[in-house]
């Protein structure tokens, strides 16, 4: 990995997502966080501040090692132990029916294969656990969805995997979870492009 993908990238995205924006929409997601928590793709750990009480342990995944001390710093502030792999989500080194909670928040949009990784999502997850999800993703609206296709390309070296174009209700109900919950909206503080948002749950269907 270069300099702007080890340096530059994890800076400007750590300043760009730690907004008031960004974090009215964590705080409200991960109020429903409780249990043994998986988290794929901390990041530089954003979300950690914003976990609540119910939360007993924190496991995360994230096969880049993204600023490690402020990762560092935001895990001492939580109540509860954190602990951080550094693999990627499409094969998570966990038993079967382990988590009660699985998060993943602005994530979906660049875990290179993400079926394979919600497919371990749904394998990990107790058979009443949740996913919980925030993410950017295609839109509905046909131009919009065609710009988005158009400029994915440019995207993906940008925002180093990250893709504008994917269908994240799609992905989750092809990997064998439910939704139980969505909601649609755009952000308002992000260029439509990638301000189009599904947010919501989803459980383990019956096999
Ligand atoms: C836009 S960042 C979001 C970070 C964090 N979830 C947040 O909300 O601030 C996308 C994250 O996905 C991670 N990622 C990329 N490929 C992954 C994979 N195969 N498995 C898990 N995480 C991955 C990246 O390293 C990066 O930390």
């Amino acid at each position: 990995m270069g300099l702007y993908a080890t340096q530059i990238f994890p800076r400007l995205m750590d300043w760009v997502m730690s907004g008031d924006e960004f974090q009215q929409l964590r705080k409200l997601l991960l109020q429903d966080a409780r249990g043994e928590v998986l988290e794929v793709g901390l990041g530089t750990g954003l979300n950690l501040p914003h976990y609540g009480g119910d939360v007993s342990w924190l496991h995360a995944v994230d096969p880049a090692p993204l600023l490690p001390n402020r990762v560092a710093q935001r895990s001492k502030s939580v109540a509860f132990p954190v602990q951080i792999k550094p693999i990627s989500a499409e094969t998570l080194p966990f038993d079967d029916r382990t988590f009660d909670c699985v998060v993943s928040t602005w994530t979906l949009c660049t875990i290179p294969d993400p079926v394979k990784a919600l497919r371990e999502v749904r394998r990990v997850l107790t058979h009443d656990g949740i996913f919980l999800f925030l993410e950017h993703g295609r839109s509905d609206d046909a131009k919009i969805a065609a710009w988005q296709d158009r400029m994915n390309p440019l995207q993906r070296i940008i925002g180093c995997g990250c893709n504008l174009n994917r269908k994240i209700d799609q992905l989750i109900e092809q990997a064998g979870l439910a939704i139980t919950k969505l909601d649609r909206f755009q952000m308002q503080q992000v260029p439509r492009l990638g301000g189009e948002m599904y947010r919501g749950s989803a459980r383990p269907a019956p096999l």
